[in-house]
């Protein structure tokens, strides 16, 4: 295991947090490479449940060094909490590395992604309400605020004060809102600088530096490729690429250093927030995923809504990403339903077939699913320790996914646990 990329194939929330852990076993290096605290990736480990926001999920083990690259956008005040809670609990962070590149979520941020949410009414995204599009924003914008500019007090308020001042005229007069206190934000900030300075570190030369003496590294995605800025269901998504693409602008590496990249999907699909969803199941069956597999978010708590495996979704997952295998969890969420549908294309309204997922919103709104029925299967999958060990229609089911999608399985989820994964 030279060099691996976990990323979402669905629209998150896809189980990456437990796959990340499993490896990170093996690994030496973590890297997390865009999003922020918008992402909740769970592990659980020896009956203990953790869930991830910022910090990589190879925090549980001690000689494991994590990364927050450049791509990732950082809320220091959740960053640091999190770095308690994990102390709190026993766990070590004085693995953890910050790029100083990476940018900072300012509370104008997360004021603006409400304000920007609530004007939009019935046409809001759905965030998560952490202040990650207005960040992105004014990455973009070049007027944003970096992890190294928090390094120096002067040069943070002459920097954070204009930043400032130019927002809250939008909240004020855009928006008719009070303005923030600018003061109050300044020595909140400068008060986390103390604490962050520890771990503030070049992530992309950790990362070169550990690749070249040919150790092992993990790069975990957050969100998932229809949650991806270009390449998914846009503007129904995030402002970062949480594809394999965004792995090399986000940590500061080539693409040539990439030997392998891991899909994690769901054996159904789930999606959280606003926008089109082609096998939607809203009836009592989406209620008994929904149930069965506790889909609840890890960041907000919010149902999320279900529907059927989406073959048309996981091939653009496979093309964009160039995903060279699949992890495939909670399958053990399907046991005990008679029939299984897999969507294997899209009819658009004139009848026609379509193979490849559509970049127009329209588009993929006027499509409907074609479906492949298969038996279902039954029993308590979570025991299984072997993939023989599956009930046969559980294989089919598997292998029909890997010969819709191009692309071969090698884990399967049974259960949330560390152990609860066949390796194929
Ligand atoms: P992430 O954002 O991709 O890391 O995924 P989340 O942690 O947001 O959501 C995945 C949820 O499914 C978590 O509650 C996991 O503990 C749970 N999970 C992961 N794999 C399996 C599995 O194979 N079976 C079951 N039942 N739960 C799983
Ligand atoms: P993990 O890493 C699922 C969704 C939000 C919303 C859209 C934009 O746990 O898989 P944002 O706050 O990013 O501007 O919201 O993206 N979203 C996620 N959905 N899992 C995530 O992360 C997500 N991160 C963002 O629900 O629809
Ligand atoms: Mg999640």
């Amino acid at each position: 295991m030279p060099s691996k990329v976990v990323v979402g194939a669905q629209w998150g929330d896809e189980g990456k947090g437990k796959i990340i852990d499993i490896l990170a076993a093996r690994a030496d290096l973590v890297v997390r490479a865009q999003g922020g605290n918008n992402a909740g990736h769970t592990v659980e480990s020896g009956g203990e449940v953790y869930k991830l926001h910022l910090v990589p999920s190879g925090i549980l083990y001690e000689g494991t060094l994590c990364g927050i690259g450049c791509g990732v956008v950082v809320d220091p005040k959740v960053l640091l909490e999190e770095i308690d809670g994990l102390q709190a609990r026993g766990r070590r962070c004085s693995q953890l590395r910050i790029d100083p590149r990476a940018h900072l979520i300012m509370p104008w941020h997360i004021r603006l992604d409400a304000l920007s949410e609530r004007a939009l009414g019935k046409d809001k995204i759905g965030t998560t309400g952490r202040g990650i599009g207005p960040c992105y924003m004014d990455k973009a914008q070049r007027s944003g605020l970096r992890v190294c500019d928090l390094l120096d007090p002067e040069i943070f308020r002459r920097k954070a004060y204009a930043a400032g001042e130019q927002k809250n005229e939008i909240i004020t007069r855009v928006y008719r809102q009070p303005p923030l206190d600018m003061e109050a934000v300044m020595e909140e900030y400068l008060g986390y600088a103390q604490r962050l300075r520890d771990y503030v570190a070049d992530v992309s030369v950790l990362a070169d530096e550990a690749l070249r003496a040919g150790k092992r590294v993990l790069f975990e995605g957050a969100q998932g490729t229809l949650l991806d800025l270009d390449f998914g269901t846009y503007p129904y998504v995030t402002s970062s690429n949480p594809i394999s693409g965004g792995v090399c602008t986000g940590v500061g590496i080539g693409p040539s250093r990439i030997d392998e990249v891991i899909g994690v999907a769901k054996a159904y699909t789930t999606r959280v927030g606003e926008g089109p969803f082609p096998t939607e199941l809203t009836g009592e069956l989406g209620c008994y995923i929904r149930e069965r597999g506790r889909e609840f978010g890890a960041t907000t708590g919010r149902p999320r809504r279900t529907g059927w495996f989406d073959a048309v979704i996981l091939r653009h997952a496979v093309r964009v990403n160039g995903l060279t295998s699949l992890a495939l969890n909670k399958l053990d969420t399907l046991a005990g339903m008679e029939t299984l549908k897999i969507c294997t294309a899209y009819r658009k309204p004139d009848g026609s077939i379509l193979r490849d997922f559509p970049p127009s919103l329209e588009e993929l709104a006027g499509c409907a699913p074609i479906y492949e029925d298969l038996p279902g299967f039954t029993g308590d999958l979570g025991g299984c320790r072997g993939y023989e060990e599956l009930p046969a229609a559980c294989r089919d089911y598997i292998e029909r996914i890997e010969e819709l999608c191009g692309c071969r399985v090698s884990m399967v989820g049974v259960g949330p646990g560390r152990e609860q994964n066949l390796e194929r």
